[in-house]
C-alpha cells in the first residue's frame, strides 16, 4: 500500500497535465487478438472487427483519463470496485481487464443496458444495476458486498452519447424537446422547470449552477415568453436565450442556462454530496477514490469535502491550540488534481476541462462501521 502511495504521490508531483503517451487501448487490444495465434490475415480482419467496435463505443462515450484512473485505483487481480457512473462502461473495462470485479450502476436505463451488452463477456465479474450512486451503500450490500469494498470511481456529468442524441434534450446545438433528464424514468424534466418554476427560483438556478451573470434578464424573457405559450424544445429555449445574450466569441450563450438546468433536473450537486459522506464507510480501509469532474461546482466540492477529511489537524484562531480532526477519513496521494494530456485532449476535445481528485481511505475496519452511524441518514 505504502509502496503504490508513494508512486502516487511521485506521479503527481512530475506529471500534472496527464500523460502525453498515446492511449492504449485499440493497441492493445489488437495485440491480445493476434496472440490468440490467428495469422496475420485472421488479425488484419479481427483488427477491422476491432476497430468497428471501438468506433461503436467511441460513437457512445469516449472514457476520460483511463490510464490515470487505472494508476490511482491500482487494483490487484480480485479486487472489488464501484463504479457510480457506468456511462458506455469504458472505465469498467479497463478494470474488468485488469482483473477486478465490478459493480456499477447508472441511473440513465439506456446507458446500463449498452453497457450490459457490452461488458457481457465478464459474465459474474461484472454486476451493474439502474440506481444512483448515492445509493452506493444499498447497491453494494444488494450484490453482497457488505464490508466495503477496494475502490470507487466516479466519472461525473453526462456521457457523450446524453449530448449527441438531439432526443436527450441536453444540448442547445440539436433542436429536440426540452428534457434533460439522465433518468428517463424520472418525473422531472427542464421542460416543466423552465415552463412552470417561479421566477425567483429560475433566477437562483442560473446564477448558482450555471454563474450565468444575465440570470435576471433570460428569466425575464422566459417569463414573457410563458405568456404566448410554453417553451417546449431546445431550440426555443435557446434562440430566446441568444435574444438576450449576444453572441460573443466562439461560446454559445445558452451554454451556461443549459447547465444549470441540467445541475438542477438532475439535482446533481445534492447526488454529488450525499456520495461523498457515503465513499467514507463503504470504502475498505485503503480502498481507495478516483473522482473526475467536469465543471468548478462540482470540483469545488470534491476538493472541500477530500481536504475537509484529510486534515489530520483542526486550527481556529479563537481556539487555545490545534484540535486531533476526528473526521479524518483519508490520505490525499496527490495535492493538485490530474488533468488530460495533449494526446488526450488532441482526441477528446470533450475532455478538457475534467480534473481527476483521489484518496485513500485511513483507518481500521471498526472505524468505517462507526462512521457510517454518523453518515447514514
Ligand atoms: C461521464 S459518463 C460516464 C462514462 C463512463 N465512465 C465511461 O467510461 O464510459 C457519466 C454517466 O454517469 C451517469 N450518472 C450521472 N449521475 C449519476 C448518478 N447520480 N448516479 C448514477 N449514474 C449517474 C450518467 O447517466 C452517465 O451515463
Amino acid at each position: 500500500m505504502l509502496e503504490k502511495n508513494a508512486r502516487l504521490a511521485v506521479r503527481s508531483t512530475s506529471i500534472m497535465r496527464g500523460s502525453e503517451r498515446p492511449a492504449v487501448g485499440r493497441g492493445r487490444d489488437l495485440a491480445v487478438t493476434c496472440q490468440k495465434g490467428n495469422t496475420s490475415d485472421e488479425c488484419a480482419a479481427d483488427g477491422q472487427m476491432e476497430s468497428r467496435g471501438d468506433q461503436d463505443r467511441e460513437a457512445y462515450h469516449l472514457s476520460v483519463l483511463a490510464d490515470e484512473v487505472l494508476e490511482v485505483l491500482a487494483v490487484s487481480e480480485g479486487d472489488v470496485v464501484f463504479d457510480g457512473t457506468l456511462g458506455g462502461g469504458g472505465h469498467s473495462e479497463r478494470l474488468l481487464e485488469s482483473g477486478a470485479q465490478v459493480i456499477a450502476c447508472d441511473r440513465d436505463p439506456a446507458a446500463l443496458a449498452y453497457a450490459r451488452e457490452r461488458l457481457a463477456g465478464y459474465g459474474e465479474q461484472f454486476r451493474a444495476y439502474h440506481g444512483n450512486y448515492d445509493q452506493m451503500d444499498q447497491l453494494l450490500a444488494a450484490a453482497g458486498e457488505k464490508d466495503g469494498v477496494d475502490g470507487i470511481i466516479l466519472d461525473l456529468g453526462i456521457s457523450s452519447k446524453h449530448v449527441d442524441d438531439a432526443g436527450r434534450g441536453f444540448s442547445f446545438a440539436k433542436d429536440g424537446p426540452l428534457d434533460m433528464r439522465m433518468d428517463s424514468t424520472a418525473e422531472l424534466t427542464a421542460e416543466l422547470m423552465v415552463n412552470d418554476e417561479d421566477e425567483a427560483e429560475l433566477r437562483r438556478i442560473f446564477w448558482e449552477y450555471g454563474e450565468e451573470r444575465a440570470a435576471r434578464a433570460v428569466v425575464r424573457a422566459i417569463v414573457k415568453a410563458r405568456e404566448e405559450g410554453r417553451i417546449e424544445t431546445t431550440g426555443q429555449l435557446a434562440a430566446l436565450i441568444e435574444s438576450v445574450i449576444p453572441r460573443r466569441g466562439r461560446r454559445h450563450p445558452a451554454t451556461k442556462v443549459f447547465q444549470a438546468l441540467r445541475i438542477a433536473v438532475n439535482d446533481e450537486l445534492g447526488h454529488l454530496q450525499r456520495a461523498l459522506e457515503k465513499t467514507v464507510f463503504c470504502l475498505k480501509p485503503g480502498g481507495k477514490l478516483a473522482i473526475i469532474s467536469f465543471h468548478s461546482l462540482e470540483d469545488r466540492m470534491v476538493k472541500r469535502f477530500l481536504r475537509q477529511h484529510s486534515l489530520a489537524m483542526l486550527d481556529r484562531p479563537e481556539w487555545p491550540e490545534p484540535k486531533v480532526n476526528p473526521e479524518c477519513f483519508f490520505s490525499l496521494p496527490m495535492k493538485k488534481p490530474w488533468v488530460p494530456g495533449t494526446y488526450e485532449l488532441e482526441n477528446n476535445p470533450r475532455a478538457r476541462s475534467a480534473k481527476l481528485r483521489a484518496a485513500v481511505r485511513l483507518g481500521s475496519e471498526s472505524q468505517s462501521m462507526r462512521n457510517k452511524n454518523s453518515y447514514a441518514k
